[in-house]
């Protein structure tokens, strides 16, 4: 199976999760495009979704699926997202595709965050993909100096805008022995809008195919 096949079996088994919502939380990347093929066949079932990025608005509407206004919602009760990293505690590295920010928001207004992925994103420690963070544009020489403090060599993802208007550093070589700690230091740096570790926030379902196989934890 391909790595494609892999991304589109998971988001296969997430369909399962989205039975009887009214309003689905859909993240961004190539694996939710899948999980977006889905939900246009299934679009009479549900009211709508909340997006997480532009990119994936303008897939939701393409496929006739009718996009939500997170302040007009509430609580969302399922939000299917993939990621970067997934350690065994659930805790992610997102923000590969740059939409970490309202992604993280998604996630803190949902009860139940389904994270779906290939089994190439599971890790034992989190850090090896280099951890996105979304920056104030005028924070971000400061915001590097800062990273490396804390161990990380950041690198400015040139001609990356965000939804939001700023800008993206991703930091190599940090080894996140732990998750929560780490994503508290970053969050306390002036200038940085959202960083790429879900830890605070981790997923509640993993949702990993290796194989044939869909590994749940
Ligand atoms: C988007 O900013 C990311 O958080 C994605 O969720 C992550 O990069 C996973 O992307 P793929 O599904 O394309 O691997």
């Amino acid at each position: 199976m391909t790595q494609d096949e892999l991304k589109q079996k998971a988001a296969h088994a997430a369909l399962k999760y989205i039975k009887d919502v009214p309003v689905i939380g859909v993240g961004t990347g190539s694996t939710v495009k899948h999980f977006i093929n889905y939900l246009a066949d299934m679009k009479a079932d549900f009211d709508g979704a909340v997006s997480s990025s532009e990119g994936t608005t303008a897939l939701l509407k393409q496929a006739g699926i009718p996009v939500l206004d997170l302040n007009n919602v509430g609580t969302i009760e399922v939000y299917v997202d993939g990621a970067d990293e997934i350690n065994p505690n659930k805790q992610l590295i997102k923000g590969g595709g740059a939409a970490l920010t309202r992604e993280k928001i998604i996630a803190a207004a949902s009860k139940t965050f389904v994270c779906i992925a290939d089994g190439t994103k599971r890790v034992d420690v989190l850090g090896k993909f280099p951890l996105p963070i979304e920056v104030i544009p005028m924070a971000r020489s400061y915001v590097a100096r800062e990273m490396v403090k804390l161990g990380g060599q950041p690198v400015w993802r040139e001609n990356c805008v965000t939804d939001n208007g700023n800008q993206i550093i991703d930091v190599h070589n940090l080894t996140i022995l732990e998750p929560i700690k780490m994503e508290q230091a970053i969050n306390n740096i002036t200038g940085v809008v959202a960083v790429g570790i879900f830890a605070m926030r981790p997923a509640d379902i993993c949702m990993v195919s290796v194989g044939e196989e869909i590994i749940t934890f």
